[in-house]
C-alpha cells in the first residue's frame, strides 16, 4: 500500500522546505529502504534543486505533446502503452528516491481523453511506491482536477501570520470540495520563535486543525538555500530538522516500524 502524503499553503510558507526533509528524513530513518517518489506538483517547481536532483520535462510538457500526436501513435502500440512509456521516460530516477514534476495544468482546450490516461498511469506509477510525498500550491489545482491520486495526509504549513492560517482555513475548505479523497488533514507552524508557539497552537487548534509540530526559525536552512546548496546537506542538530523528526515519527510511524 503506498502513502501518499501532501503539502499546502500559502506561498513562500516553506511548502517545499517541509517536503525535502521528510524526504531526507525518510532516507535517513529507513536507509533508503523505502521506495519513495517525490511529486512537485508546484507549478514554481524547485523541489527538485532542493534535492539535489534534476527536472528536464514536466507532465504539463507531455500533456501538451500527446495533445497534439494523440492521433498519430505508431501502429502496433496502444495509446495507454505509448503514454506509459513517454511518462515513465520523463521521472527522475535517482539512487535514493524518484521525482515527477506535474508543471501546469491545463489550459483551455480539450484534455479530457489525454488527462483520464495520464491519470491512469499516474496511479499505476505511484502505486508502485512506499511513500509518495507531494509538494502543492495553495490552490491545490492538481488534486482539484484530479491529475494526482487520493492523498492519506495532507499538511497545511503556515507561518505565524494571519494571512497564513486563513489561507490555510480556505485551503481546508477547498478540500472539501475536492473530487480527490483526502483523509486526514494536519497544520504545522513554520518559522515560529518560542514567544509567538503557544500562541499559535492555541489559535490553530481554536480553528479546528489538529497541530502535527512546530518548527522553529532555523539558521542553517537559510544558509543552504543562499548557498543553493541542496537541503540534503542539513545536519541531524538541525533545529528545523529536529522538529521535523517529531512531526515524521507520528507521521509515519506505522511505515517505519513495519520497514
Ligand atoms: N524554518 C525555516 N527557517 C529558515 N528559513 C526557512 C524555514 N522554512 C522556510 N525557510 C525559507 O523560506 C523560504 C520559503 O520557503 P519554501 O519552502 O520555498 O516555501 P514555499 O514552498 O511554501 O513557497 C525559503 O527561502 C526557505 O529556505
Ligand atoms: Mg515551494
Amino acid at each position: 500500500m503506498t502513502f501518499t502524503v501532501a503539502i499546502s499553503g500559502k506561498g513562500g510558507t516553506g511548502k517545499t522546505m517541509l517536503a525535502a526533509l521528510l524526504v531526507i528524513y525518510l532516507l535517513r530513518k529507513t536507509n533508503s529502504e523505502l521506495k519513495i517518489l517525490v511529486v512537485d506538483a508546484d507549478p514554481n517547481q524547485n523541489l527538485d534543486k532542493v534535492l539535489g536532483a534534476k527536472v528536464d520535462k514536466t507532465v504539463g510538457d507531455l500533456r501538451e505533446e500527446l495533445l497534439n500526436i494523440k492521433d498519430k501513435i505508431p501502429s502496433g502500440i496502444s495509446k495507454k502503452q505509448y503514454f506509459e512509456y513517454m511518462i515513465r521516460n520523463i521521472v527522475y530516477e535517482g539512487e535514493y528516491f524518484d521525482l515527477l514534476a506535474m508543471g501546469r495544468p491545463e489550459g483551455p482546450g480539450c484534455y479530457c481523453y489525454v488527462n483520464h490516461l495520464l491519470r491512469m498511469i499516474l496511479d499505476k506509477i505511484s502505486e508502485e511506491y512506499d511513500v509518495v510525498i507531494m509538494d502543492t500550491e495553495a490552490g491545490l489545482e492538481h488534486l482539484s482536477r484530479r491529475t494526482t491520486r487520493d492523498v492519506d495526509a495532507l499538511i497545511i504549513i503556515t507561518d505565524p501570520t494571519s494571512r497564513g492560517i486563513i489561507t490555510a482555513e480556505r485551503i481546508r475548505k477547498l478540500v472539501q470540495e475536492l473530487e480527490t479523497k483526502v483523509h486526514k488533514i494536519y497544520a504545522v507552524g513554520n518559522r515560529v520563535t518560542s514567544s509567538v508557539s503557544k500562541k499559535i497552537e492555541e489559535e490553530l487548534v481554536r480553528r479546528g486543525f489538529e497541530v502535527l509540530g512546530l518548527i522553529p526559525e532555523d539558521p542553517y536552512i537559510q544558509e543552504l538555500d543562499l548557498e543553493g546548496k541542496p537541503f540534503t546537506e542539513i545536519p541531524d542538530n538541525s533545529p528545523a530538522y529536529k522538529a521535523i523528526e517529531s512531526i515524521a515519527d507520528k507521521l509515519f510511524s506505522h511505515i517505519i516500524n513495519t520497514a
